[in-house]
């Protein structure tokens, strides 16, 4: 009995954005955490000068006895590239669905940079992703090689190679761009590898893993808080209404109107209740990651304007669950959620191959899941951290103790919201729900800038040529600094 649901939120909504929300697995609600965007065109004109490479790798980049190799994929567009140019890298946003980031090769601000400093872009594949198998079958033992630290050393070897193998980069400097994990891993390169880098721009960088952080949760409710206060009001009394109902033994009322397959609690007790709330969080965080006014208005208008008698039904119509029709229903047990993922998710070919990688990469090294923080937000308290150890356990293995050793550990090595980079500039999005997981402004180092981009949350300021006249002075400031770095001018 294993089928999905297709949640569609709002048809004229879904063309002009790509939120991932289409299935309803936990896997794809971890992604949902992840980066909803304005839709652009991914694919390479045909007339451009992008070329396609491959680069073997070795499998494991601190065992000197292991010989083993995986050829990493990347792209190369040389289109402006003058003598003594720089090399510039785009480091893809996520490591998954890396096919997205082509747009960077023929449009966009990496191409902008490349144009207006004579350079060659180089956009890197990760590890695992995309067409840059490792492995096939994604097994605990094999998925061993996915981590920051191993994409760090290719990412050095691929600089090495591309110097050695091409004299006309001999003697190029090298700008990394990256947004989000791209940014956090653009920074951990520049501070380990100071004499590889000339100068980074890390836009909405995440940079202290953990198993659970308690602040999103509260920048989403205050952007929330912008739709106005009926809307606010709504989503406020929504969730208190489901709180009222777990309190009450009452969740029934909401396995039948949702039509959900399971009750709740199910056969992994509370955290069945908390996967309930991690969906009905999510739709706000992806909401309030693209924020800007006409979206929220849209959300709000469909709030307030559907035909409910209850506010948390129109939470739940967001979702598309109202009123699922029979004998259709939304698989909502954690068991079932386990099961669907690791059936279709243990091949990197498999449909939810890089879903699956991508969640072991973030218990073993990226974790930045959202959680209920403090319980004081409109979204209640029954969304804890423990429902992602919970996930990292069941399917990877993993306890919380060692989870919270492997991010402490992590944070040393890499200075957690501390790291040491020169000629770098930081830019976030004020709104951005995870802002507090970016660098401390205090420790900017002095070559370094750090900028704040009002009403904007999830780096959409790195689209500068989709917004370029709200950007235009941003990235005037971005390019006199590479400038600089460069050395292409004297001031
Ligand atoms: C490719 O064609 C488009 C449209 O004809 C043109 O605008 C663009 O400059 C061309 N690009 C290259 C690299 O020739
Ligand atoms: C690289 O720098 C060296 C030393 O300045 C110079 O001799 C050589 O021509 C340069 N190579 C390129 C490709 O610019
Ligand atoms: C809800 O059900 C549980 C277990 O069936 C019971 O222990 C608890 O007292 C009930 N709570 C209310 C408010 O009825
Ligand atoms: C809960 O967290 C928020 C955001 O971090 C903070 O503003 C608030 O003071 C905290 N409340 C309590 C009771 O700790
Ligand atoms: C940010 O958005 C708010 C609310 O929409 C608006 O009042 C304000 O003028 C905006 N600020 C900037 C700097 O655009």
């Amino acid at each position: 009995m294993k089928f999905l649901i297709f949640t569609i939120l709002f048809l004229p909504f879904i063309n002009s954005i790509e939120i991932p929300l289409s299935k309803t697995t936990i896997i794809d609600i971890i992604l949902r955490n992840r980066l909803p965007k304005p839709t652009i065109n991914k694919e390479i004109p045909q007339n451009s000068s992008v070329t396609e490479h491959w680069i073997q790798q070795r499998v494991n980049h601190f065992d000197p006895q292991n010989t083993q190799t995986f050829n990493q994929r990347y792209f190369i567009n040389d289109e402006f590239f003058q003598p003594d140019g720089p090399i510039i890298f785009y480091l893809h946003e996520t490591p998954y669905e890396q096919g997205q980031a082509k747009y960077y090769l023929t449009s966009g601000p990496v191409h902008d940079l490349a144009n207006e400093f004579n350079g060659v872009i180089v956009l890197p594949h990760h590890r695992y992703f995309d067409e840059s198998v490792v492995f096939e079958e994604l097994t605990i033992e094999n998925l061993r090689f996915l981590t920051v630290n191993q994409a760090l050393e290719d990412l050095a070897h691929l600089i090495f190679n591309l110097r050695s193998s091409d004299s006309r980069y001999l003697n190029s400097s090298v700008i990394l761009v990256g947004w989000d994990y791209g940014a956090s891993l653009a920074i951990w390169f520049s501070q380990r590898y100071p004499h590889l880098v000339t100068g980074i721009w890390a836009s909405g960088a995440r940079l202290n893993p953990q198993i659970g952080h308690d602040e999103p949760v509260h920048y989403v409710e205050n952007v929330m808080r912008r739709g106005g206060e009926e809307c606010f009001a709504r989503i406020e009394n929504g969730f208190r209404q489901f709180e009222e109902m777990f309190a009450n033994n009452q969740s029934n009322i909401l396995r039948r109107k949702f039509n959900f397959c399971f009750p709740l609690p199910y056969t992994h007790g509370d955290f069945d209740i908390e996967y309930f709330y991690e969906i009905m969080v999510t739709v706000f965080y992806a909401y309030a990651q693209v924020y800007d006014g006409f979206y929220l208005d849209i959300v709000c208008n469909q709030l307030l304007n559907v035909p409910v008698e209850n506010d948390w039904e129109a939470i739940g119509y967001l979702y598309g669950l109202l009123n699922i029709p029979p004998p259709l229903c939304y698989p909502n047990s954690v068991e079932y959620q386990f099961d669907y993922v690791q059936e279709l998710g243990n091949t990197a070919s498999s449909e939810y191959g890089f879903a699956y990688a991508f969640t072991y990469f973030e218990c073993a090294n990226f974790g930045f899941f959202l959680n209920s923080g403090n319980g004081t937000s409109i979204f209640g308290s029954r969304f804890t951290k423990e429902f992602f150890a919970h996930i990292c356990n069941v399917l990877f293995g993993f306890t919380e103790d060692q989870m919270t050793e492997n991010f402490e550990l992590f944070n040393t090595i890499h200075g957690g919201r501390r790291p040491l980079v020169r000629n770098a500039y930081f830019t976030v999005g004020e709104l951005y729900a995870w802002i507090d997981q970016t660098i401390e402004r205090d420790a900017v180092h002095s070559t370094s800038f750090y900028e704040i981009v009002p009403n904007r949350s999830l780096h959409t300021e790195l689209s500068l040529s989709l917004f370029s006249d709200d950007f235009l002075e941003l990235k005037g400031r971005i390019f006199a600094a590479i400038r600089r770095w460069l050395g292409l001018t004297t001031n």
